[in-house]
């Protein structure tokens, strides 16, 4: 016989997971289905974003940071430093350690939230009297579990391109790119978005040869236009080489190494030869393999699975949330929806405002926004008003030689309402709190511009910004 619950998560990931932990917290007896091995075999909770996603990238950005820091950038603070030797392995080896740590985590959340961990693979397989019967294939066998209310958090996964073969050794996406045995001397990317920026930018400062090969013609097409124009002079200064507008051709995988034939901007036909290849050109849900069949319930024709602004899909009692559903392909989106569906369960009213939920790009420096882009308002037909104020004209940044960049404020011309905040500078991902807590707030740039900020600090830029969309800023 089936064994019973109130609720059924099917993926552990930032979605998942904590969908069950609150609706546990909520008094559901829950279980939630996860299937991931990591390279070691072991069973994992956690999803793309602890296992392969935004831990393990965050962590190689910090130690690459680390190693361009010492060997670029300490001589301006006076501090000279003897020969700097990288050991790859052991950076990797931290890596994985702060990975194990996490999932482990989640172990114990579950535990201590006395949620049942299904492991293996859940497929749907019926629905009856009211409850939707859920099959688990795991290493122990087959099970049944069934609820009457099921949360899908099944994520995403890395997009191939036909004719270039992902072996996660010499061609490789997030999941090899993660986990490099050596430094590669030429590393081809293709695809400028955020994880070829990010993880370009770790090999770029262990010692690579980067090369970024981009399908559109414009640089970060999802970013007010001038953080992106100011991105392009910074990453490019680095030395991260940059080709918009190419056609890819031939990928052919030799002996020696890897060619990638394509067209540039201009029509020319150019090929270049790599060590290593990463390929990140987007995600797709996971919804194959669900048996979504059995219960009646179709994904659209991008294989995501249609759900209201509320996660609730077609069929009753069935909600969907983060990577496998519309919107930004975030963790914190995830978890947040998450948190909602699981409120949603229990009765209350929770309300998520996608508008404010912010994107952070870690390059060096790093990039972040809420709300909307200039260039969207404008189309929009919006009148606004502008702010923006550079690093370099803040003591705090020149102290800690992270001057570049600047911050934007972007306000209703009328009424000063703030409708985007734009960063491109150290500490942009913490920077941004501000910003969407004011959105969310429904603050004025008046509101951040009155609201004491401690000095020296970064957090001043993100003001005088709002100071500036009304001409006033103080430092400048
Ligand atoms: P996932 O994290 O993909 O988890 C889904 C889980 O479901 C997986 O564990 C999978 O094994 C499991 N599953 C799937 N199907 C089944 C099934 N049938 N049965 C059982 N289990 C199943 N986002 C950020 O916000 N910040 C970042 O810095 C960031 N960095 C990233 C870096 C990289 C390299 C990548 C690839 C992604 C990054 N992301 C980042 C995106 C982020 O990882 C995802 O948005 C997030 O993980 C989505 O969460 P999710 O719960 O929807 O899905
Ligand atoms: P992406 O959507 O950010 O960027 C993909 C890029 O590849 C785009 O610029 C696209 O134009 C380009 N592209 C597509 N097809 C191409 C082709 N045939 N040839 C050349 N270029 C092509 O996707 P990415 O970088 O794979 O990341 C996936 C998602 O993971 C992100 O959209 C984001 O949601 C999430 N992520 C978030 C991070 C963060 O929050 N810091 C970090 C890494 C990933």
């Amino acid at each position: 016989m089936a064994e019973r619950f109130d609720v059924i998560v099917i993926g552990a990931g930032p979605g998942g997971y904590i969908a069950a932990i609150r609706a546990a917290q909520l008094g559901m007896k829950v279980a939630c289905v996860e299937k991931w091995k990591n390279p070691k075999g072991e069973l994992a909770l956690g999803g793309t974003c602890l296992n392969v996603g935004c831990i393990p990238s965050k962590a190689l950005l910090a130690s690459s940071e680390e190693f361009d820091k010492i060997r670029h950038h300490v001589s301006e603070h006076g501090i000279s430093v003897g020969s700097v030797k990288l050991d790859l392995g052991k950076m990797i080896a931290r890596k994985e350690g702060i990975v194990s740590k996490m999932t482990k985590g989640i172990e114990f959340l579950f535990r201590k939230n006395k949620i049942t961990w299904l492991k293996g693979h859940g497929r749907f397989v019926g629905q009856a009297d009211g409850q939707y019967q859920v099959e688990v294939a795991g290493d122990a066998g087959t099970s049944v579990a069934e609820a009457a209310r099921i949360i899908i958090a099944t994520g995403s996964k890395a997009r191939h391109l036909p004719g270039i073969p992902v072996d996660n050794q010499r061609i490789c996406d997030n999941e090899g790119a993660l986990s490099l045995g050596e430094v590669p001397k030429r590393l081809g990317i293709i695809g400028s978005g955020v994880i070829g920026l990010e993880l370009g930018s770790v090999w770029r400062r262990l010692g690579a040869q980067v090369t970024i090969l981009e399908a559109l013609p414009a640089f970060l097409g999802a970013c007010d236009e001038s953080v992106a124009k100011e991105a392009w002079k910074l990453f490019t200064k680095q030395g991260l080489a940059i080709e918009l507008g190419v056609r890819i051709g031939e990928v052919k995988a030799g002996a020696k190494d890897i060619v990638i034939s394509y067209t540039d901007a201009k029509g020319a036909a150019q090929s270049q030869s790599f060590d290593r290849v990463i390929v990140s050109v987007g995600r797709v849900p996971n919804t194959e393999n669900l048996n979504l069949e059995a219960i009646g319930l179709n994904v659209d024709e991008r294989g995501f699975i249609p759900v209201d602004g509320h996660c609730a899909t077609a069929k009753p009692g069935i909600y969907a949330i983060g990577d496998v559903v519309r919107g930004p392909m975030l963790a914190h989106k995830a978890e947040d929806e998450g948190v909602a569906v699981a409120e949603i369960l229990a009765g209350q009213k929770p309300h998520i405002d996608y508008n404010c939920v912010p994107w952070v790009i870690y390059t060096a420096p790093e990039i972040a926004w809420v709300g909307k882009t200039e260039q969207a308002l404008k189309a929009e037909g919006r009148a606004v008003r502008c702010g923006q104020f550079p690093f370099m004209a803040n003591g705090r940044a020149l102290g800690m030689d992270e001057a570049d960049g600047f911050v934007k404020v972007i306000v209703d011309a009328a009424t000063d309402e703030v409708l985007g905040v734009h960063i491109i500078g150290s500490g942009a991902s913490d920077l941004i709190a501000e910003a969407v807590m004011a959105m969310e707030f429904k603050a004025s740039a008046e509101d951040i511009a009155r609201i004491c900020h401690a000095h020296p600090s970064l957090s001043e830029v993100v003001r005088e910004a709002a100071l500036a969309s009304d001409k006033r800023a103080l430092n400048m």
